[in-house]
């Protein structure tokens, strides 16, 4: 049997690999959004001309803060353009999907948002036909997931960019399986790493650091970060993909009270560029969980006492290091 192959929505055909499959499984994020902004009129509202965020959501009479997330990744589509303030149409968005214009094709747009609720219903009733997971499988399944990214090329790639020479003991903050740890204490033969997770993580963070030979090097420290103390003496920390939500006010200060002078902290996460225009990645994370953008983690470093905030892109990551004076 032959398969047509190319590259469509951003992944090839048939998949190739891991990483394909992972745009696979995400595509429909920014489909989405993008069928969310049609549907709501974001576009024909600003053929008459830019407007700010509020103007906006008062003329399609919806939340401010939830029309943002959808137009930051129509922003990183390229079908806004913002500078932070205001936001208009690129110029596909005002030939096409403006009401009243000859070219406009928004209603075929709408039509694909309504086959979208038949996928989600039947997903739904199929998924419980099946059996759905229970409540005490899906921290595992979950820490799992993040063992699946950080193995298929995440971990070799941070343990690539990273400097770490001439740190002894690192902090995992909220390090989950210890697999970007594994990649670390690969890299680097003289340091050890303390994960520090919530307890019901341990018996993945258990499997996967055995079955990397690396027990003996990486240790579990079970706690809630937001009542439990880190612990202290490390010299360096990661946090990846730990800083979102709203947790961007106690993750730094915690973790620099944890360091030595000259420690060095290592933020990686979902961050949006300060004009909120993307990165995609960032702008699909912004819409499900809150993503901050770079100078709101420079702001947080800063009050914390870091300096010294250096960025290094890493694909749809955003690394930002600063150091404990
Ligand atoms: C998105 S995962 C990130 C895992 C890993 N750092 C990575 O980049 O793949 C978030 C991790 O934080 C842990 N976590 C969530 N809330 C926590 C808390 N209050 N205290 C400590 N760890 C927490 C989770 O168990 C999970 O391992």
């Amino acid at each position: 049997m032959t398969h047509k192959r190319g590259i469509e929505n951003g992944f090839a055909i048939p998949p190739e690999g891991p990483v394909d499959l992972f745009r696979l499984t995400r595509a429909f994020e920014y489909s989405r959004a993008f069928q969310i902004a049609n549907s709501i009129d974001v576009f024909t509202e600003l053929h008459a001309g830019a407007l700010t965020l509020t103007d906006l959501a008062t003329r399609t009479k919806v939340e401010a803060k939830d029309l943002e997330c959808v137009l930051i990744v129509n922003a990183a589509l390229g079908l806004l353009l913002t500078d932070g303030e205001k936001w208009c149409n690129s110029l596909l968005a005002d030939k096409h999907l403006v009401k009243g214009k000859p070219e406009y094709i928004g209603d075929a747009v709408w039509l694909t948002g309504n086959w979208w609720q038949r996928f989600d219903e039947l997903g739904k009733s199929m998924a419980e036909q099946h059996g759905l997971p229970t409540e005490a499988e899906r921290h595992p399944r979950f820490i799992e997931a993040m063992n699946d990214y950080a193995s298929s090329g995440e971990g070799e790639e941070v343990a690539e960019l990273l400097d770490l020479s001439g740190r002894r003991h690192l902090l995992d903050l909220g390090g989950g399986p210890g697999t970007y740890s594994s990649y670390l204490c690969d890299a680097n033969p003289d340091l050890r790493v303390t994960v520090f997770d919530l307890p019901e993580t341990e018996p993945v963070f258990s499997k996967t650091v055995a079955a990397r030979g690396l027990t003996d090097r990486i240790t579990f420290k079970a706690g809630d970060l937001e009542t439990d103390d880190l612990g202290s003496g490390y010299d360096a920390a990661l946090v990846s993909n730990m800083m979102h939500g709203s947790r961007g006010d106690i993750i730094p200060p915690k973790v620099f009270r944890a360091l030595e002078p000259g420690g060095i902290i290592i933020i990686r996460d979902f961050i949006l560029r300060t004009e909120k225009d993307g990165p995609l990645a960032a702008a699909m994370f912004n819409m499900r969980m809150g993503a901050y953008t770079e100078d709101e983690i420079y702001d947080f470093l800063h009050q914390a006492g870091f300096r010294h905030c250096e960025v290094i892109e890493q694909g749809d990551q955003t690394i930002i290091t600063a150091h404990k004076p």
